[in-house]
């Protein structure tokens, strides 16, 4: 049985790969998110066996009881995912601080957060597999994403610190970096959004993902890989060939 704590599981990706990982009865989920309701009614979507764990990533005594409440059942956690995230498209002519705030809170201090107290129980017993859902706005500076993308290169080069920590230790480091999933947070969007997947074809992708040993990926892969490719040329290359992928979309 492999016990796996989803943080982030109430809504979006994090729901259907919750449902997608309760297909295999081997797995034991842990499903966090704050809407105890979401998650109650999640519950009942799930094959596999399943416990539901209440959490705020941006409250710290929030995720300390989390853990304490997953080391009282006596589960040893074998992997843990880390989906939670928070969105506003935000452009320098509306740059809102309070917002910038909530999405580095969310999505790259909560991951901090979660996995603090977790990490010296994998390298106590040289095991553990730690995913981190990022974001291909992580790469390089994109239009309309001040605050996220910069929280989602944070969780990215979080990523890449712990990989290089971690792996002597025989845990597996991985970040899976999404291109546009239709959730509620993408339907804030008002550009047109290329190459966009279902959240149940995203949770495919990561789990294929999580098979491999790879520290990277992106999915879907012909968008996501042209701007992985893109992401590696020199600025004055990297900017004009953004301008022509992005030309009327925005
Ligand atoms: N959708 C996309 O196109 C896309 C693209 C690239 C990357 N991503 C990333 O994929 C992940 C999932 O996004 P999504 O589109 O599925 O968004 P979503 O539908 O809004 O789901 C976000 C999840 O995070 C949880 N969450 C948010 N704030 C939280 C907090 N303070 N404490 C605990 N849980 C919290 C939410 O649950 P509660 O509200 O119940 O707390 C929900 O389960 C995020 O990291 C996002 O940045 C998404």
């Amino acid at each position: 049985m492999k016990t796996i704590w989803l943080v982030g599981a109430s809504e979006g990706i994090g729901r259907a790969l919750a449902i997608e990982l309760g297909k295999d009865e081997n797995n034991f989920l842990i499903l966090s998110a704050r809407s105890e309701e979401r998650l109650a009614e999640l519950s009942t979507q799930i094959q596999s066996k399943n416990q539901s764990i209440v959490l705020d990533v941006s409250d710290n005594s929030s995720v300390a009881k989390a853990w304490e409440s997953i080391k009282s059942t006596g589960n040893a956690v074998d992997t843990i995912i880390y989906c939670a995230g928070y969105y506003k498209p935000m452009s320098s002519k509306n740059i809102d601080i309070q917002e910038i705030e909530k999405m580095i809170d969310v999505n790259l201090s909560g991951a901090i957060r979660v996995l603090k107290k977790p990490i010296p129980e994998f390298i106590n017993k040289k095991a553990g597999h730690i995913v981190l859902i990022g974001s291909i706005a992580g790469y390089r500076g994109l239009p309309n994403s001040i605050g996220y993308g910069a929280s989602k290169s944070g969780l990215i080069h979080f990523g890449e610190n712990l990989r290089c920590e971690l792996a002597q230790y025989g845990i597996k480091v991985q970040v899976i970096n999404p291109g546009f999933v239709k959730t509620r947070l993408t339907d804030l969007n008002n550009f047109s959004m290329p190459s966009i997947i279902s959240a149940e074809d995203a949770a495919k992708y990561i789990l294929k993902a999580m098979n491999r040993n790879s520290f990277e990926s992106r999915f879907p892969f012909a968008f996501a890989n042209t701007l992985k490719l893109i992401s590696k040329l020199p600025y004055q290359l990297y900017f004009k060939m953004l301008g022509s992928l992005l030309r009327d979309r925005l």
